[in-house]
């Protein structure tokens, strides 16, 4: 009989940390435990190292973060709490207990000016303070975690809290038109998919020293108004949706104009397979509708 891991999902009541229990239900031999704020405050280190220590896990997927990224821009310090400092925290209680972490990072680490997609290595230069603060997170873990993957990801939608993908919804519900911005590109991610990639290369990153980074995003890129418009459609929604530049809607926090990922490296080393942005985006509209 094969002895189960027990693994510890921090940020569990976020849209990754729920798509990451869905998709467990596939892993019969991971034993998920699932914490959200109220539980584990990954900005409390002695809370996150007596946490660690008192129950034994056999690896760490980090999910917490402050993901409002306009409102960061006024709520600095608690955006750096929780996605620098308490990745840091929970890096060096992992490394103290030995074990391995999968740290959840994003494309807004890059400036968007670069029209080809960005590997692993490219230059980093974040325009907002989530972006710093996310860019600070990768830094600590590297530094003090023993064993680790830092997984960057872009555009993360789902079934569950608030995304893109359920706000355009329900705008083409109340409205007759939309004006959705054409000159920011990316790709839409799908978090049942990241769940799932999380799962099939945990048993070989428990099994690896070193931290390693990697990219993660469903294959294919868009606008964000085509990643709008291809909601209305698959959605079967009459609404118009309406290209515009970004200068029409200002926000507090600067995008990345063309933040592509390159994804080989994470396809390359462990061999999965990464479904094109339109399938995951049916296929998530049809569970919502359900
Ligand atoms: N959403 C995107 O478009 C996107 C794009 C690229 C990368 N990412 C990255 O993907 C990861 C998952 O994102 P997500 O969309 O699933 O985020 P999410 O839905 O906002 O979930 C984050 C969770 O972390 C919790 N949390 C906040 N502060 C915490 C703390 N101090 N200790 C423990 N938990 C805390 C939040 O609780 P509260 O809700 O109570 O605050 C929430 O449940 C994050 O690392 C994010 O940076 C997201």
């Amino acid at each position: 009989m094969t002895e189960s891991l027990h693994i510890l999902v921090t940020g569990g009541d976020g849209q990754l940390g729920r798509s990451l229990k869905h998709e467990s239900v596939h892993f019969p031999s991971f034993q998920l435990i699932f914490t959200d704020l109220d539980d584990l405050d990954i900005t409390n280190e002695k809370g996150t190292v007596t946490f660690l220590k008192e129950r034994h896990f056999d690896a760490v997927i980090n999910c917490a973060s402050y993901t409002a990224v306009d409102r960061a821009e006024e709520e600095q310090d608690i955006c750096h709490a929780v996605n620098a400092m308490g990745a840091g925290i929970l890096a060096r209680a992992s490394s103290k207990h030995q074990i391995p972490l999968i740290h959840i990072s994003t494309d807004y680490v890059f400036s968007g000016n670069q029209r080809s997609p960005y590997s692993e290595s490219g230059v980093t230069v974040p325009l907002s303070v989530y972006g710093r603060s996310k860019l600070e997170g990768e830094q600590l873990v590297t530094a003090h975690a023993q064993s680790a993957v830092i997984l960057r990801t872009s555009w993360l939608y789902s079934e569950y809290g608030s995304n893109f993908v359920r706000t355009i919804l329900r705008l083409c519900i109340e409205r007759e038109e939309i004006k959705v911005v054409n000159d920011q590109y990316g790709s839409p991610t799908y978090a049942r998919d990241l769940a799932l990639a999380i799962l099939q290369i945990l048993p070989e990153v428990i099994h690896s020293p070193g931290v390693r980074l990697f990219h993660y995003s469903n294959t294919g890129s868009c606008s964000r108004y085509e990643f709008a418009e291809a909601i209305r459609i698959f959605a079967g929604l009459p609404c118009r949706v309406t290209p515009v530049p970004t200068s029409a809607f200002p926000t507090a926090a600067l995008r990345p104009p063309h933040a592509v990922l390159d994804t080989r490296l994470i396809r390359s080393t462990f061999g999965i397979t990464i479904p094109r942005w339109p399938e995951s985006l049916k296929l998530c509209i049809s569970r919502i509708e359900k």
